[in-house]
């Protein structure tokens, strides 16, 4: 495969059914018990900051952004991210991430979370949020849960319960009034 024949496209419907195949295929029927799943069924994902990586016309990989409000912070939650197995290590997952970071930042959000291997995450921006300080609705490995932190001071204000919430962005809200 050549680099060049891949292409990153902001999501849309008809993306859908082949992103839940992915998404099975990456994590299992398991996958709808996990907490940060629980957050993302109490309301829809933002299209406009989910991404797919598209291999001559293709879908091979995702990544999908939910608004929430995490202690006192308007930030997105960053997941499932998944490649098709096919198209693994060829720095897909990275770039992804990347823009779907990149776009967050450019609507106004104060931070992008997640819960997701150290290892793989913080090289690409991500800290780790204070041992316990997001209460989840579910188990989470407190160790596991990191953040991109877009504003001032979002560690000391990541504190209390982190749910979904449909927030307006700054960028918007300004120009609103
Ligand atoms: C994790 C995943 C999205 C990575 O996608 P990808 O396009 O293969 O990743 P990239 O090419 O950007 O990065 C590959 C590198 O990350 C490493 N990596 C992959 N998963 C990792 C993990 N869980 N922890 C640490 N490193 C990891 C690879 O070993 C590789 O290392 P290298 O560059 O030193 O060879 C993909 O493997 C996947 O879909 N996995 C199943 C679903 C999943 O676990 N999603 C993430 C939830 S935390």
């Amino acid at each position: 495969m050549n680099k060049h024949d891949l292409v990153y496209l902001t999501e849309d419907a008809s993306h859908d059914a082949i992103i839940d195949l992915i998404n099975a295929e990456a994590f299992g029927p398991g996958r709808f018990t996990k907490a940060a799943a629980r957050i993302r069924e109490q309301g829809p994902h933002d299209r406009s900051l989910s991404f797919i990586c598209a291999d001559d016309g293709e879908t091979i990989g995702s990544v999908r952004m939910t608004a929430v409000k995490a202690g006192d912070v308007d930030a997105h939650l960053l997941g499932p991210l998944a490649v098709r197995p096919s198209h693994k290590n060829r720095g897909i997952g990275r770039e992804l991430v990347r823009i779907a970071i990149e776009a967050a930042r450019r609507k106004g959000s104060q931070a992008v979370i997640l819960v997701g291997d150290p290892p793989y995450y913080m090289p690409l921006g991500f800290e780790k949020v204070s041992y316990g300080a997001l209460t989840f609705p579910g188990p989470v490995d407190p160790g596991r849960v990191l953040v991109v932190p877009m504003a001032d001071d979002v560690h000391p204000r990541l504190k209390g319960v982190i749910a979904w919430q449909d927030w307006q962005p700054m960028a918007l809200a300004a120009a609103a009034e």
